[in-house]
């Protein structure tokens, strides 16, 4: 998969110091703006999954929405949001997880997965954890069994993985 490792690391470039002092930014935009790396990482996803029989694909806003609706395409499968608290207009199921200074909310809508069907969650990075946790809480509350979290890049200094070691974790490339 040289390929694909190849045209991936060409297409995520470091911010320093973005949002804040200190941080380094994983930057994915040249990657989605490149067709030959966008195609190659929608396609490696859906080849990882395409066996799983995966009914829906659920996307993290904001950046998750980006990948899951391609990956979502490519499976046949349907797509699901889970958005920031406040933004679903049906009801809603709700997890809270904790952030370096306070809590993060996330919300899917409690009719979007038929009970028993085979969820796939889709993000861009996994970093602490806590947003593809929360994700797959939402996901099993609703009856759902989750196939995978597939994440385009895991930051594993941050030890996300640790959040989620009862589900299939694939990420793309690791730094
Ligand atoms: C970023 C990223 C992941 C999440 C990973 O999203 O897109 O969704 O953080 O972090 P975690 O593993 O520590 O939870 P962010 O909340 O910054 O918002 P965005 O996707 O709307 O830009
Ligand atoms: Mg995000």
């Amino acid at each position: 998969r040289a390929d694909l490792s190849d045209l991936i690391a060409a297409g995520i470039r470091d911010i320093p110091d973005f949002p804040k002092p200190g941080v380094t930014f994983k930057d994915i935009t040249p990657l989605l703006a490149t067709p030959e790396a966008l195609r190659a990482v929608v396609s490696a996803v859906a080849e990882q999954y395409g066996t799983d029989g995966v009914d829906a694909v659920v996307g993290l806003e904001a950046r998750g929405f980006i990948l899951a609706t391609p990956i979502a395409l490519e499976l046949g499968a349907g797509f699901i949001p889970v958005r920031k608290a406040g933004k679903l207009p049906a009801r809603t199921l709700r997890e809270s997880y904790d952030l370096e200074y306070g809590t993060a909310t996330v919300e899917m809508h409690a009719d979007a997965i038929t009970p028993g069907s085979r969820v796939l969650i889709v993000d861009d990075v996994l970093a602490t954890g806590g947003t593809g946790r929360a994700a797959v809480e939402l996901v099993r509350r609703a009856g759902g069994t989750v196939v995978g979290f597939s994440v385009l890049m895991e930051l594993a200094f941050l030890q996300g993985r640790d959040q989620l070691t009862d589900v299939d974790v694939h990420a793309l490339t690791v730094v």
